[in-house]
């Protein structure tokens, strides 16, 4: 089988590690990929969200599948292109998609069957959205863009300023462009978070190890909300108790609503969850695979990834067994400095072997460019330094020396504390 992945962060990087696992991959290439995914895909320069240009390289290099790992191309329907050419694809359509795409959308379906989030209420228009957050009075308020904002379009105010000013900068200033012309104002619920990716082919959903993200961008969960700056697998908050009532008053609804809605979703879905007092509640939903979740949930998967991609596209999921590894995956983000605000790029990058590897430990490359036998820095998060070990502390243990024996580049920024609530909850 030859595969194209389209993409180019640490996530796809790690769908490429373990597709290339599979005995029945022959080649994966990839779009348009980094400099740490060259060493180990065929890369080429079309855009992730250049529908056309993919479709057209799918054509040429005449491959078998096509995995559409981030949001915008599929919110965009790039799956929707691939599968009327006749491409076995790996990703919902965007019908499907709109579960990420739209914020009001999935909060809507979620009060029409009943599935547990976060009270809300949507406004386009910034002078209804300030007189609810007045009348409310309520602080922390959370202020939520609608459509896709990179991970950034949620805003956690503390007091009526911040809440005002977060509805004006995102409605009037449209600060994420489309994006936010419409928000969602949500009631801010408190817990432990989870994140469980889940395989779904409509017919049945089979959740992934569970995993925990660090969305802010300092220690102590401090700072702005990032991409994330790193992840833990198993999430010891999820014990089987709560993963029972995720299966029962989530997952399962979550699905069963998307076919009752014409809207069936086939590929890997993502679920955000607190748990709170009154149970889990969903935060948020993503229609792809989360990135750096999944660099530590691909890790523990011992069946085979391609298997399975290809049980999900026609519709025979509940043929296959998914099987974990025993053991914890950690992930720990270098990123650029200032990120997520501002950064500078090509900074080299040090302590990286030709393959852009580490010793004891799987360097997953998110922002970097590799030129005439060097890595260079090209985004804001820009490695994942994982590590997989039979207890949690061991895997971090060895994420942590692998970035203090030298992997590193000038301002280079890590949180020191991934993983640690998760380890004193063990
Ligand atoms: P989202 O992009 O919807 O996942 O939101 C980003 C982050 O904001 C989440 O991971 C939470 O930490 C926080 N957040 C979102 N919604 C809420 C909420 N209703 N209450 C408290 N925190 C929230
Ligand atoms: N790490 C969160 C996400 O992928 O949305």
């Amino acid at each position: 089988m030859k595969i194209l992945v389209v993409g180019g962060g640490g996530r796809e990087h790690a769908i490429i590690m373990k597709l290339a696992e599979s005995p029945k991959v022959d080649k994966i290439y990839c779009t348009p990929g980094n400099g740490g995914i060259s060493r180990y895909a065929e890369c080429f320069s079309v855009s992730a969200t250049d529908i056309d240009g993919v479709v057209a390289l799918a054509k040429q290099l005449s491959v078998d599948m096509v995995v559409v790992a981030p949001d915008d191309p599929l919110v965009l329907g790039m799956v929707d292109a691939l599968n009327d050419e006749g491409f076995m694809t790996f990703g919902p359509n965007k019908a499907a998609a709109i579960i990420e795409g739209s914020k009001a959308f999935s909060k809507e379906l979620m009060k029409k069957y009943n599935i547990p989030t976060a009270g809300y209420e949507t406004f386009s228009d910034s002078n209804a959205a300030i007189a609810y957050l007045k009348e409310k009075n309520s602080y922390p308020a959370v202020i939520k863009a609608d459509g896709l904002a990179l991970g950034k379009g949620v805003i956690i105010a503390q007091n009526e300023d911040e809440a005002v000013e977060a509805v004006k900068s995102m409605i009037d200033g449209k600060q994420f462009g489309e994006s936010s012309t419409t928000v969602v104002i949500e009631e801010f619920l408190t817990g432990p978070e989870i994140s469980v990716l889940s395989f779904t082919d409509g017919k049945v959903v089979v959740p992934m190890v569970s995993s925990m993200d660090h969305k802010r961008a300092l220690d102590g969960d401090k700072g702005l909300n990032t991409g994330g700056m790193g992840t833990i697998a198993p999430n010891p908050f999820y014990t089987e108790e709560i993963a029972k009532e995720c299966m029962e008053k989530i997952f399962i609804p979550t699905m069963n609503a998307m076919n009752a809605e014409g809207r069936t979703f086939k590929g890997c879905l993502y679920f955000g969850l607190m748990a709170t007092e009154s149970g889990v509640k969903v935060i948020e939903y993503n229609c792809r695979f989360g990135d750096p979740e999944t660099q530590v949930v691909l890790p523990l998967l011992e069946t085979d990834l391609y298997d399975i991609f290809e049980a999900v596209y026609k519709g025979t999921l509940s043929d296959i067994e998914v099987k974990w590894k025993n053991e914890c995956c950690a992930c720990v983000v270098l990123a650029s400095g200032g990120y997520p605000v501002k950064y500078e790029k090509g900074k080299e990058i040090f302590g990286l072997d030709d393959k852009g590897q580490a010793d004891g430990v799987f360097v997953y490359h998110a922002g970097t460019k590799y030129e005439n036998g060097t890595f260079y820095t090209s985004g804001g998060r820009v490695l994942g330094v994982t590590a997989n070990a039979p207890t949690l502390t061991e895997a971090l243990e060895k994420s942590y020396s692998a970035i203090d024996s030298g992997i590193t580049f000038e301002k280079a920024h890590c949180r020191r504390d991934i993983g640690k609530t998760a380890v004193s909850q063990a």
